[in-house]
């Protein structure tokens, strides 16, 4: 099977504004076309003037969390049928930040990711290990976990998703992975899809945790770095547009 292509997904966080995310979004358009697929994720409330903005060009847009839940009392949730009315193509979930801040199980992430699945919007499933965990040697048990609750739910619907490997030490920290830490970890997570699924190799895993202009093209260089999820940078059209043609 083919590899797949390319994907650079910017990670807006709790970033922006209306003027902000149209001069962003215009730079990085008119930086454009790319070779790899480009997408962003912005706040909820801009989801509808990313729509606009986008409608027209081949850079797509997502969220970056749904609720697990179809409808119900559930106050500050969104659901993924809401977001596949927008036309939203993805949804972050399990966001180290989420899984930190908000105690988000592994299995409530495997819930969002199937949630999403169900209303024809991708999740990018993230997983990624602490600094602590690193140093004691539970990197791969760590992230072996993590994805090992999204396949168990998702069953043969696993081949559908994103998956992103951030380590949580290199989240915003301007650490990065190495090229061969990185592309370890992701060895590591495409076998263990490759038992889950005949499809495995289809399936984009992204690396997140600094991603920047200067090391964008080496990381995407790796046999299983099939594009990258971006924060920090993706707030600067220049280094986006950058970092997604390194990925082209
Ligand atoms: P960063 O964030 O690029 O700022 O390190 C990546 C992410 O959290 O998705």
């Amino acid at each position: 099977m083919s590899k797949p292509k390319k994907l650079v997904v910017g990670n807006w966080k709790l970033h922006g504004s209306k003027a902000a995310n149209a001069q962003l979004l215009s730079g990085v358009l008119a930086a454009g076309p790319y070779a790899a697929d480009v997408g962003v994720c912005a706040p909820f409330p801009y989801l509808a003037d990313l729509q606009a903005q986008l409608a027209s060009s081949a850079v797509t847009w997502g969220a970056q969390d749904v609720s697990a839940h179809e409808q119900g009392a559930y106050t500050g949730e969104v659901n993924a049928a809401m977001l596949a009315e927008f036309g939203c193509r993805w949804a972050i979930v399990g966001h180290s930040e989420r899984r930190a801040y908000h105690a988000e199980s592994d299995q409530l992430v495997a819930d969002k990711a199937k949630a999403a699945l169900a209303k024809g919007v991708t999740p990018i499933v993230c997983v990624g290990e602490t600094l602590e965990q690193r140093e004691a040697g539970h990197t791969e048990e760590v992230v072996k976990r993590q994805l090992s609750a999204v396949i168990h739910t998702l069953g043969a619907c696993i081949a559908e998703i994103v998956v992103a490997y951030e380590p949580v030490w290199a989240i915003g920290t301007g650490k990065t992975a190495t090229p061969e830490q990185a592309q370890a970890v992701h060895a590591l997570l495409r076998a263990q899809l490759a038992a889950a699924t005949p499809k495995a190799s289809t399936i984009r895993l992204l690396y997140g945790g600094s991603v920047k202009p200067d090391n964008a093209a080496t990381l995407f260089a790796q046999a299983d770095i099939d594009g990258g999820l971006i924060g920090g940078a993706s707030l600067k059209a220049a280094d986006f547009a950058a970092i997604c043609r390194a990925a082209g």
